[in-house]
């Protein structure tokens, strides 16, 4: 059974370690992790925490009204194709919509876009790199 609740900052770091920062040298602690606004989702499959998503007030200009960015979006790899992602994007969604939020924006990798186009998603503007990471898009969705 899946279940998705809030979790704490440290509670993050091995997933990302494990999944974005694999081979990567890029800090796996973000700014903003602690600041009041932001919170952290993970996902529980079979009690066991194997998905994981940051949320931090943070606007761009191309998007007009309140915002938030989604960061450090994984999954382990076992985990993968049970619905962990769509669960947690959903649960961030019913909770900025209590906070009245009009946007959920993030920088997509581009091998995510597909998972991210099917929870509706778009993309705005063109694809960027992302030194040592690769290809993006940045991708929005209405509250
Ligand atoms: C992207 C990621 C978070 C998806 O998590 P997940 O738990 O496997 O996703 P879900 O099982 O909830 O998938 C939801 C839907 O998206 C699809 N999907 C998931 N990942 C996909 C991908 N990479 N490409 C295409 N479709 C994808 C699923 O098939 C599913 O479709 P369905 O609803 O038609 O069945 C996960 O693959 C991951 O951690 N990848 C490596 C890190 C990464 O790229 N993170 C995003 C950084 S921007």
């Amino acid at each position: 059974m899946i279940t998705v609740k809030e979790i704490t900052a440290a509670d993050t770091y091995k997933i990302r370690l494990e999944v974005l920062r694999k081979n990567i040298d890029l800090p796996y602690k973000f700014d903003g992790d602690f600041d009041k606004e932001t919170f952290h989702l993970g996902g529980y499959y079979e009690e066991e925490l194997v998905g994981i998503a940051t949320f931090m007030k943070n606007d761009i200009e191309s998007l007009k009204g309140s915002q938030y960015q989604l960061r450090g979006m994984a999954t382990t790899t076992k985990a993968r194709g049970k619905g962990l992602g769509k669960h947690i994007i959903n649960k961030a969604v019913a909770i900025l919509k209590e906070k009245q939020i009009d946007f959920l924006w993030c920088n997509a990798r581009k091998e995510a876009v597909l998972f991210y186009e099917k929870l509706s998603f778009a993309k705005i503007g063109a694809e960027f790199i992302v030194e040592k990471v690769g290809p993006h898009y940045k991708m929005y969705t209405k509250i």
